[in-house]
């Protein structure tokens, strides 16, 4: 690997400066994507693996981050278990027949992920040979808490109050579905390391939504299955979007390193996590709408405060539309000019 930052940094290494990338960098703040766009539905891209590919590159080839991230998205996992998903212009994610009784969740399959998901799988050997061991490629799975937010509630939501009606009326049921997806998840990464990713992520983006007993109980038990099982054979990275409360218990796991999102302080996480453990974040991403000089500015705090080594620099969560390119270059640039 040419550039190896990221992957030093997952193992703990010292670095001269740390590496960095862009939750959901290969998207539609990038004038080129928006042109992919406009010709091809969403799940069209992400089925076809040269168009996935030519995304997955994009940001790499224009903003210039340490790492890739293979364009996909979380949803297509509950697509592979039989679940129809539409993604709507100016809507998101959509589901005509939401998982709400039993008896649609007995309809649900822990499917052959190898036939179901080939398209991604294609896609990362695509995007693996375009990146010629340049940067790493990193590949993810929405956790199954978050996945079962959109199966349940059939659409994005402010507080997923159908999800956690369910998860609450119907504590079993809900725990096969959560068991499901599990399975499914775990063989889906097992098989995308089998493809040559470097390392993986998992998204819990609505795990804040949780109470910390709750997120024992609905969330960490299963992303923790997860993370035993794919932790011998790459370094996993755990994102769960406002879930500091739990920052102690994740850097108790065999994660390589743990995402951050910008409501928690630098000093607070490393306070929770124990010091040592590689922690991934966290600048808001509306700061990405500054002027470039305060930028600069936030990053140079930003690393000053986290320390240089043990450390991955990202957004506190993805990248907004609205950012121009040049900012999100400045965010990039301004990690490698990084000198204490
Ligand atoms: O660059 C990358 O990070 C790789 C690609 C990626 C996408 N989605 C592409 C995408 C990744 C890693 C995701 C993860 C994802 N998808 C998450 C977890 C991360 C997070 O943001 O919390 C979630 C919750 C989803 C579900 C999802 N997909 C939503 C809610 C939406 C619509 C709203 C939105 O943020 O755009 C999507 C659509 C989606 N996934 C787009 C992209 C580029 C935009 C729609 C389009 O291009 O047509």
């Amino acid at each position: 690997m040419k550039n190896d930052l990221f992957l030093r940094a997952l193992k703990g290494e010292k670095v001269d400066r740390p590496p960095v990338w862009m939750m959901r960098q290969a998207g539609r703040y990038l004038p080129d994507f928006m042109k992919i766009k406009r010709k091809y539905d969403f799940f069209t891209r992400c089925q076809t693996p040269e168009l996935a590919t030519e995304i997955t590159l994009m940001p790499i080839n224009q903003v210039g981050p340490d790492a890739a991230i293979i364009f996909s998205d979380i949803l297509v996992v509950l697509q592979a278990m039989g679940i129809k998903v539409e993604m709507k212009d100016n809507i998101g994610p959509w589901i005509n027949s939401p998982i709400r009784k039993n008896d649609d969740i007995k309809k649900v399959r822990v499917p052959e992920v190898k036939a179901e998901l080939d398209y991604v799988f294609k896609a990362i050997k695509m995007s693996k040979k375009e990146l010629n061991e340049n940067v790493p490629l990193i590949g993810f799975a929405g956790s199954p808490w978050t996945l079962l937010c959109y199966a349940v509630q059939g659409s994005g939501s402010k507080d997923f109050n159908l999800a956690k009606e369910f998860c609450f009326s119907q504590s079993e049921y809900s725990k096969i579905l959560l068991q499901k997806i599990t399975e499914t998840t775990i063989s889906y990464l097992k098989e995308q390391v089998n493809s040559g990713v470097n390392a993986i992520q998992i998204f819990d983006s609505w795990g804040g939504l949780l109470s910390p007993i709750d997120y024992e109980v609905f969330s960490w038990k299963y992303i923790d299955q997860i993370i035993k099982e794919l932790s011998p054979l790459i370094p996993v990275i755990v994102f769960g979007k406002g879930c500091w409360f739990h920052l102690n218990e994740m850097s108790k796991s065999k994660v390589s390193a743990i995402g951050i999102d910008w409501t928690c302080s630098a000093r607070n996480a490393r306070y929770l996590t124990g010091g040592k453990i590689t922690l991934q974040g966290n600048l808001d991403p509306s700061k990405l709408l500054s002027p470039i000089y305060e930028i600069k500015k936030s990053v140079k705090n930003m690393i000053d405060e986290f320390g240089k080594d043990n450390y991955i620099v990202n957004l506190g969560h993805g990248i907004l539309p609205n950012t121009p390119v040049d900012n999100a270059k400045a965010f990039i640039d301004s990690v490698k000019e990084y000198n204490s």
